[in-house]
């Protein structure tokens, strides 16, 4: 495979192409084991992506560099003309299969759902999620519109008007579904805070054990400075016409509390005021910084 050749979807337009494919994704069968990692965007998923696969290859790390991780780890909505589309990657990658999704659940193809796949969610502060998002549509100039100021962007954030629809929505109905499936429910801050202890967490969730000198090894290679020098990791395989990281690297900083340094105080404010709305009678609680 030429990964640097292969382009990377087209997110504004998932919407109006998973309603065109509709049919082919909503057909789509799991196959057991196969494990699906949820995230609304900018929430962890590249890194949660990366432990999982080096929990699967047993924290052996020249495995881990046998492809970039979008092609390591599919991803399920994927679908640009001329370009193998996330189901045609799927069907190419040997059992048992780590899938990628962002999809709200009423977009989620039935069977993951009829067949009770195990899922991995990640959430992260919104904070922190729309001022990631934000650089990430202005560094993805091939892959979205222009996001216009910060202040427009966190409006459209606001009122769910950005690719894959509402945070608010997002967490909360993945949040739900843990009542009825099996999902683990994970944080990226308490990611941040103390990695080993989740991906602990995960590997019980998994049930599967590894060596402690594994874990430390994995703990190790899955952080931050890791992750962002290693080019099977950091989106650089892809052209620059995709994600120009001169403009902002798809590995910025990495950290929680970060959207201080761009929220304003009456933006603060009026997000603190949307959040309390629109978080009304939810039990998930955020942390802001760690
Ligand atoms: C990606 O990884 C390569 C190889 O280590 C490194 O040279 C490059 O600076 C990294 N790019 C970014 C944008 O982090």
């Amino acid at each position: 495979h030429d990964f640097s050749r292969r382009k990377f979807p087209i997110l504004h337009c998932f919407r109006s192409l998973i309603v065109k494919e509709t049919a082919e994704l909503q057909n789509f069968q799991t196959i057991p084991d196969d494990l699906l990692i949820s995230t609304y965007p900018k929430s962890g998923t590249t890194w949660m992506s990366e432990i999982l696969d080096m929990i699967y290859q047993d924290g052996k790390l020249e495995k881990c560099r046998r492809a970039p991780i979008y092609a390591r780890v599919p991803f399920l909505e994927f679908k640009c003309p001329g370009v193998p589309s996330g189901l045609e990657s799927l069907e190419e990658t040997p059992a048992p299969r780590l899938l990628k999704t962002h999809l709200p659940l009423s977009l989620l193809p039935p069977s993951l759902l009829d067949q009770k796949i195990k899922v991995i969610y990640i959430a992260r502060n919104p904070k922190d999620v729309a001022v990631s998002y934000y650089n990430f549509y202005s560094m993805a100039k091939g892959l979205f519109p222009d996001p216009g100021t910060w202040e427009s962007f966190l409006e459209n954030f606001m009122d769910g008007k950005v690719s894959y629809g509402s945070w608010f929505q997002h967490v909360k109905e993945w949040w739900e579904l843990t009542h009825t499936h099996p999902v683990l429910y994970l944080f990226y801050e308490d990611m941040k805070e103390d990695p080993k202890r989740e991906i602990k967490k995960i590997l019980e969730f998994l049930g599967h054990s590894l060596p402690e000198e594994t874990v430390d090894l994995i703990v190790y290679h899955t952080s931050f400075k890791k992750m962002k020098e290693n080019p099977m990791a950091n989106y650089t395989t892809l052209s620059s016409h995709h994600m120009d990281h001169s403009v902002s690297p798809f590995m910025r900083k990495g950290v929680a509390g970060d959207w201080k340094n761009t929220f304003t105080v009456a933006q603060n404010e009026r997000f603190d005021v949307q959040y309390a709305e629109k978080m009304a009678g939810c039990d998930l609680i955020f942390r802001w910084q760690v």
